[in-house]
């Protein structure tokens, strides 16, 4: 069972990008078949654990690369990653406190993977597009 194929997520213009996107999907889809198929308890906590570390690290990866190559709308693509690493946040805390699964299946079919999908589609694509060109040296 999966949440993503990697078919659904579009590729963009900046490979080590592709390669991080690609490896979110196998954690996500990891955490997601262990929600579907009963998993639980300290497995379960892992597996979020994991994906949230990972979600964190896609992140601040991008990020560096903005900083570095002086990404012009740096302040939105970072404050969207702000704001879906504060609902990861509150969405583990409340976890914690009901161990209801089905909010955690819920937020991952219908909020973070039409998220993630548009995100890659829209911000990611114009940050990676403008990665490759000051990769090819356009703007040096
Ligand atoms: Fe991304
Ligand atoms: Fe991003």
């Amino acid at each position: 069972m999966m949440l993503l194929k990697k078919e659904d997520l579009p590729k963009v213009d900046y490979q080590g990008m592709n390669i991080v996107h690609e490896r979110e999907l196998e954690i996500v889809n990891r955490l997601y078949a262990a929600l579907k198929e009963g998993v639980g308890g300290e497995e379960l906590e892992r597996l979020l654990d994991a994906f949230i570390e990972d979600v964190v690290n896609h992140f601040s990866y991008e990020e560096d690369l903005m900083r570095k190559s002086r990404f012009f709308a740096y302040e939105c693509h970072a404050g969207e990653h702000k704001r879906v690493l504060e609902e990861l946040n509150e969405l583990r805390n409340r976890w914690q406190e009901t161990g209801n699964r089905e909010e955690l299946l819920n937020y991952l079919e219908n909020t973070f993977k039409p998220w993630i999908v548009e995100h890659v589609l829209t911000m990611d694509t114009v940050t990676a597009q403008w990665l490759s060109r000051v990769m090819a040296g356009v703007f040096f």
